[in-house]
Formats: structure tokens, C-alpha cells, sequence
């Protein structure tokens, strides 16, 4: 790219959704530290996407200001406002860390037995399909894992797993940085209220017959001086979801496709499935589920070599620094050989992602189910279509056979 030419970098480019990573590298190279002239700034290289996920003081969410830049000022009155505020995904210091410690604990409490229903739910999911030997892989299998494991991991029976799901699933557009229309804006709220009252009974069914999940949990924590709302709790319960599927969805369809797009790291792994385990991180390097993120700078700043403002909007691309090469060497190669490196997949710094333990188990277990199971998967195509998000890599859908 000519470093003198205008740069036509636009994060809502609907052609990025295919494939971003060429965009990311020409802007990388020509300007990265870049003023967009949509009003914010643009982060496409490592160091200083390290940086701003380290500095959580410098950096922060900004959740009322962002939003209400966004959606003007009325947005404070739209009940999604308010929920999505208690999250600890867009809270700041000093409350993010006193309530994310009460999630993380619960977390690593709960990651084994959410391991053995993972399993049990691969293992029943190939079951199913192996007399017909094809399935969609991203609505029969990649969407099950995660459904399932949230649900069981808060403790929703199993009944509801699927409206839950769906009641969360509509909840995305709140994190793409785009206006919400009437029609999506009026769908987030009815939904954010209906898994509010479905989480508020929960809990309190809990209270009564506690269970071995997430949510019994949050009730210790509701209950510990200085501990979190009851209205904190519920938000942060209806967060996992939110969090934690379309995520792990989108993930377990990106690996595949890298997978057959490079036949001879599927073969390496069809051969070995137990090198599933040290795969996942380069795989979710090599093609990262979550793309972006945003903060907001403080105080003046220096990032880079150029002055950004105090009050600026500076949106960083984690699938952007996972390919630079100044970290990783023939960033745009895949190797599942590759051994230890330092992939930013799931962020960095004090919201670092607290649900990666249970994300990387999902997808491990998904790899090496599929590998043992069905070592002569064929993809329909290996250009699928993508979901229109350029926050999320997301195929629509994929039929397969074996
Ligand atoms: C492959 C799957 C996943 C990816 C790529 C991913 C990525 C991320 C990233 C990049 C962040 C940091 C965002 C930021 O700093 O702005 C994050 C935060 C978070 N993730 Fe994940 N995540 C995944 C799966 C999960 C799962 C399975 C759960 C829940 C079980 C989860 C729960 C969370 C929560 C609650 C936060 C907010 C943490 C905080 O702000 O303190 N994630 N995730």
C-alpha cells in the first residue's frame, strides 16, 4: 500500500467478514496506529494491542459513554442499558475486579465436570450421526457443545437449554458497534427482560435446592459482605451465554475449515488426535474467533509514535496482532507443530478472558472427537459463507461427510 494514499480502512466493510486478514495486514504495514477518519482509532499491530489490554486504568470500557455515543442519549431509558452495565465483560475499575474474582472462582470449580459433559455430549452428538455419516457441522455440532456445557455449567435444566440459547443469541448486536435499527433494539430488550425473569426464578429455585453449577455459585457471592447484587449476579449469569457461545460456535467451525483448508495439518491431527490439545492455541491464532475489541484512552496518550487524545475510541484487532510477524514468525502459516507461542486470542491483562479454560476444553474435545470419529470428513466447500459480523468469525453453516 502507498503510505501516501488516503487509507480506506473500514471496520464495517462487509467483505472483511470472508477473509479480514489481508486488510489487516496492509493496514498493519502502511499505519499501525491509525486515525480513522470514522472518528476513532484503529490498532492492527501486537505491542500496542498489548498495551492497551495491559493498562486497564489508561484503557477502559467506558460502557455508559460508548453506548449513548452509539445510540444517543436516550439509550440510558432501553432496559438492555442497564443489564449489560452490571457485566463484568464491560465494567471498570474498581467493581470489575471485585465481582470477575466470584466468576473466575466459580469457573475453575466447575471446569472438570463441565470437561466430562463435554465429552458425553461429542461422544452422543457423533452417535447420532454416524449411520447417516453427514451432518451440518455448525447447527448439528459446533452450536450443541457450547448449548449444552453453558447450560449445564449454570445449572438451567436441560428442558431449556434451546430457548435459552436463543433468547441469548439475539442479544449479539449489543456488542457490534453499529446503530441498532427499531426492530433489533426493541428484539434485545424484549430479550435481556425475558431471560432476566427466567435467571431471577433460578436463582431463587437455587436458594432453595442449591445445585452443583455456576449460578449456586453467584448465591455464595450474593451473600459475602461486599459481594455482588442479586441484579449483578443475574447479569452476569445471562453474560456466559453471551459470552461464552457464539464464541465457541464460531470457533469450532473456523478450526475445521482451517484444518481442511490445510489437508496436511487434518492429517497430522487424524493421525495423532491427541495433538489436539496443543493445536488449539495456534489453530485459534491462526483464524481468531473474536477479531476486535474497543477502550477508551483516559488521559492523552503516546501509542506507536502518534498522540491520541484523552476521550478517544481506539478499537484493536486481536485477529490483526495474532498475524504479526514482528511475534510470530510465517504468522500466516498454519502449524499445529508449532509448540509454544504467545497467541492474544483471548485478551490480555485483567479482562482476559475468564471463561478460556472451558473455551480451549470445548474446542480440544471437539478436535479430537472429529479426528478420532470422522478422520475422512469432506467439507461441502471450503468458502463458506460468513455470518455479516466483523467482530466474530461466524460461518453460517457447513455440511459435511464422512
Ligand atoms: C473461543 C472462544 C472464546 C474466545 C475467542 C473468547 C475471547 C474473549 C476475549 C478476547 C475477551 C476479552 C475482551 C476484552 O478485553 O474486551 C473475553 C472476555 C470474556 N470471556 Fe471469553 N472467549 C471465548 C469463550 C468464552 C467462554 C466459553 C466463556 C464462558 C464460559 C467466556 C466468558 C468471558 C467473559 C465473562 C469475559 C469478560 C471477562 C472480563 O471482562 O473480566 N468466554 N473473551
Amino acid at each position: 500500500m502507498n503510505v501516501e494514499a488516503p487509507l480506506a480502512f473500514n471496520p464495517m466493510d462487509p467483505d472483511l467478514a470472508a477473509n479480514p486478514y489481508p486488510a489487516y495486514k496492509e493496514l498493519r504495514e502502511a499505519d499501525p496506529v491509525h486515525q480513522s477518519p470514522l472518528g476513532f482509532w484503529v490498532l492492527t499491530r501486537y505491542a500496542e494491542v498489548a498495551v492497551v489490554l495491559g493498562d486497564a486504568e489508561t484503557y477502559q470500557h467506558c460502557y455508559a459513554q460508548t453506548q449513548q455515543a452509539r445510540l444517543g442519549d436516550a439509550v440510558a431509558e432501553e432496559p438492555y442499558f442497564s443489564r449489560f452495565q452490571r457485566m463484568i465483560f464491560v465494567m471498570d475499575q474498581p467493581r470489575h475486579p471485585a465481582l470477575r474474582k466470584y466468576v473466575q472462582g466459580s469457573l475453575v470449580q466447575r471446569l472438570p465436570s463441565t470437561r466430562r459433559k463435554l465429552q458425553s455430549i461429542a461422544e452422543a452428538l457423533l452417535d447420532k450421526y454416524a449411520a447417516e455419516r453427514r451432518m451440518e457441522l455448525i447447527g448439528d455440532f459446533a452450536l450443541q457443545l457450547p448449548k449444552s456445557a453453558i447450560g449445564d455449567l449454570l445449572g438451567v435444566p436441560e428442558e431449556d437449554h434451546d430457548s435459552i440459547a436463543e433468547s441469548a443469541a439475539k442479544l449479539s448486536p449489543t456488542f457490534e458497534f453499529l446503530p441498532m435499527g427499531a426492530e433489533t433494539l426493541a428484539s434485545v430488550n424484549e430479550s435481556i427482560l425475558v431471560l432476566e425473569d427466567y435467571f431471577r426464578d433460578l436463582l431463587a429455585h437455587k436458594r432453595k435446592h442449591p445445585g452443583e453449577d455456576h449460578l449456586t455459585d453467584l448465591l455464595a457471592a450474593i451473600d459475602a459482605p461486599d459481594g455482588m447484587t442479586e441484579d449483578e449476579a443475574i447479569s452476569n449469569a445471562i453474560l456466559m451465554y453471551i459470552a461464552g457461545h457464539d464464541t465457541t460456535t464460531g470457533a469450532i467451525g473456523i478450526v475445521m475449515l482451517s484444518l481442511h483448508r490445510n489437508p496436511d495439518q487434518w492429517k497430522l491431527l487424524t493421525d495423532d488426535p491427541s495433538l489436539a490439545r496443543s493445536a488449539v492455541d495456534e489453530l485459534l491464532r491462526y483464524d481468531t474467533p473474536g477479531q476486535a475489541t474497543a477502550r477508551v484512552a483516559m488521559r492523552d496518550v503516546e501509542l506507536g509514535g502518534k498522540q491520541v487524545p484523552q476521550g478517544s475510541m481506539i478499537l484493536f484487532y486481536i485477529g490483526a496482532a495474532n498475524h504479526d510477524p514482528a511475534v510470530f514468525e510465517n504468522p500466516d502459516q498454519l502449524n499445529i507443530l508449532v509448540g509454544k507461542r504467545r497467541p492474544i486470542t483471548f485478551g490480555g491483562g485483567p479482562h482476559i478472558c475468564v471463561g478460556q479454560s472451558i473455551a480451549k476444553t470445548e474446542i480440544q474435545i471437539a478436535l479430537e472427537n472429529l479426528a478420532t470419529g470422522c478422520p475422512g470428513m469432506q467439507l461441502e466447500t471450503l468458502n463458506p459463507e460468513f455470518r455479516p459480523t466483523n467482530l466474530m468469525r461466524c460461518i453460517k453453516s457447513l455440511n459435511v461427510t464422512w
